[in-house]
C-alpha cells in the first residue's frame, strides 16, 4: 500500500536524522581527556544510536518486503548494507568503552570513540548518498 510505504521512509528517514545524529555530538566531544559527567551523556547518546539502527534495519526491511525484496537484490544495497554493518560494529564497539569511562572518576581517553565515530559520520554519509541516488 503507497501510504504504508510512505509512513515506513518517513520514519526511515526521521531516525536517521534524529537518532544517528548524535553520532556527530560523540565525534565532538569525545577527546583524549574526557570528564566522565561527558562521557555520561555520551553513553545516552551511544544507546540511543544503537536503537536507532536497529529501527533503521526493520523500517528498511520491512520496505524492502512492499518491494518484493528487490530491492535487496541491487548491488547498491549490498554496499549500503556492509557500510551499515561496518558502523554499527564501530558504534557497537564505543559503548564498553564509555561505560568504562564512567566507572572511572577521571578524565578518560575517548580518542579511539572519537575516531569510530567520525568513521561512521562518513559511512552514514555514504549510505544516504547511496538509498537516495540508487546507482545501477
Ligand atoms: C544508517 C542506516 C541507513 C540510512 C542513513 C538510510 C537512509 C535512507 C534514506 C535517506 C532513504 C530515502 C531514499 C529516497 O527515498 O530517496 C532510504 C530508503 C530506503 N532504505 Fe535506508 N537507510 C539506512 C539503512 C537501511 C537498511 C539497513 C535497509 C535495509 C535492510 C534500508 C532499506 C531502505 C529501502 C528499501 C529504502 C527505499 C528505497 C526505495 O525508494 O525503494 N535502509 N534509506
Amino acid at each position: 500500500m503507497m501510504t504504508e510505504r510512505l509512513i515506513l521512509l518517513s520514519l526511515h528517514a526521521v531516525t536517521a536524522v534524529l537518532g544517528l545524529g548524535p553520532i556527530v555530538a560523540l565525534a565532538l566531544l569525545a577527546s583524549r581527556r574526557t570528564p566522565p559527567e561527558i562521557a555520561k551523556a555520551l553513553v545516552f547518546f551511544s544507546r540511543l544510536i544503537q536503537w536507532a539502527l536497529l529501527v533503521m534495519l526493520a523500517t528498511g526491511l520491512w520496505l524492502s518486503l512492499l518491494s518484493g525484496w528487490a530491492v535487496l537484490r541491487q548491488p547498491w544495497m549490498h554496499v549500503s548494507l556492509t557500510l551499515y554493518l561496518v558502523a554499527g560494529a564501530l558504534l557497537g564497539l564505543n559503548g564498553p568503552k564509555l561505560r568504562r569511562a564512567v566507572a572511572d572518576s577521571t578524565a578518560g581517553d575517548l580518542s579511539r570513540v572519537r575516531r569510530f565515530a567520525l568513521i561512521s559520520c562518513a559511512l552514514v554519509g555514504g549510505i544516504v548518498v547511496l538509498m537516495v541516488v540508487k546507482p545501477g
